[in-house]
């Protein structure tokens, strides 16, 4: 799954704020990895955890944890197949 990305938002805010959900395993806080995502257009800075998870060539190709991005200009974000929206439906 593609999605476009606009300037000036968190990309995890973002992707919620369309129901869509990325593993976020550790709440965001860059210690799981569960939430790779892959910026194949734009530029998104690359930080300390980062560094932790992707190899450089990874880095490279554009592999981010999607919790940490914060889209300082429009981005194109390629997701996991995992991301989707919620499988459960809670009922009130
Ligand atoms: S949610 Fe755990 S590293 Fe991003």
């Amino acid at each position: 799954m593609m999605i476009h990305c606009p300037a000036g938002v968190r990309l995890q805010n973002y992707l919620l704020s369309l129901d869509i959900h990325i593993l976020t395993a550790c709440g965001g806080r860059g210690n799981c990895g569960k939430c790779a995502v892959r910026i194949t257009e734009g530029h998104a800075a690359v930080n300390t955890m980062d560094r932790m998870w992707f190899t450089e060539e990874q880095l490279a190709n554009g592999m981010r944890l999607g919790c940490q991005v914060y889209a300082k200009e429009p981005l194109t974000v390629e997701l996991p197949d995992a991301a989707k929206e919620p499988a459960v439906t809670v009922l009130l």
